[in-house]
C-alpha cells in the first residue's frame, strides 16, 4: 500500500514538473473545432467572431481561461474551452500566434 501511494506521488511530482511547451501543430490540429467559427486559419468568416490569427500568444492564452474560469463571459465560448487542458490552450494559442 505504501509503494503504492509512493509511486503515485513521484507520479505527480514528475507530471507537475514537466515543463509545458506549447506546440503549435498540436494546436493546429486541435483548432479543427474552432474553424466553423474563427476560420480554418484563424481568420473569422464571419463578423460576429473574432479573427485569432496573428493575435498574441499570452494575450489568446488569458483568454481562453478567463472564459474557463468565468472572469470573461460568452456561453458559446465558455463550452468550447471547457474540455480544453492546460496544454491544449497553449497548443492553440501558439497556433494562431504563428499565423503571419
Ligand atoms: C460557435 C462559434 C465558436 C466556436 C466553435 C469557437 N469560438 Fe471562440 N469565440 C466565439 C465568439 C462569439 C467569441 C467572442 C466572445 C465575446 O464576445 O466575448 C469568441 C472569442 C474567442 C477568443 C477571444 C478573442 C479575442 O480577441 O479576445 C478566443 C481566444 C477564442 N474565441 C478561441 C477559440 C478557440 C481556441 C476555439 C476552439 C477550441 C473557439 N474559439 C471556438 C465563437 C466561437
Amino acid at each position: 500500500m505504501n509503494k503504492i501511494l509512493l509511486i503515485i506521488s513521484a507520479l505527480m511530482l514528475l507530471a507537475s514538473t514537466q515543463v509545458i511547451a506549447a506546440d503549435a501543430a498540436a494546436g493546429k490540429v486541435k483548432s479543427a473545432q474552432c474553424a466553423a467559427c474563427h476560420g480554418a486559419n484563424g481568420i473569422s468568416p464571419m463578423g460576429i467572431y473574432p479573427n485569432l490569427a496573428g493575435q498574441k500568444e499570452q494575450y489568446t492564452i488569458k483568454q481562453m481561461k478567463d472564459f474557463k474560469s468565468g472572469a470573461r463571459k460568452d456561453p458559446t465560448m465558455q463550452a468550447m474551452v471547457a474540455a480544453l487542458s492546460d496544454e491544449d490552450i497553449a497548443n492553440l494559442a501558439a497556433f494562431y500566434a504563428s499565423i503571419k
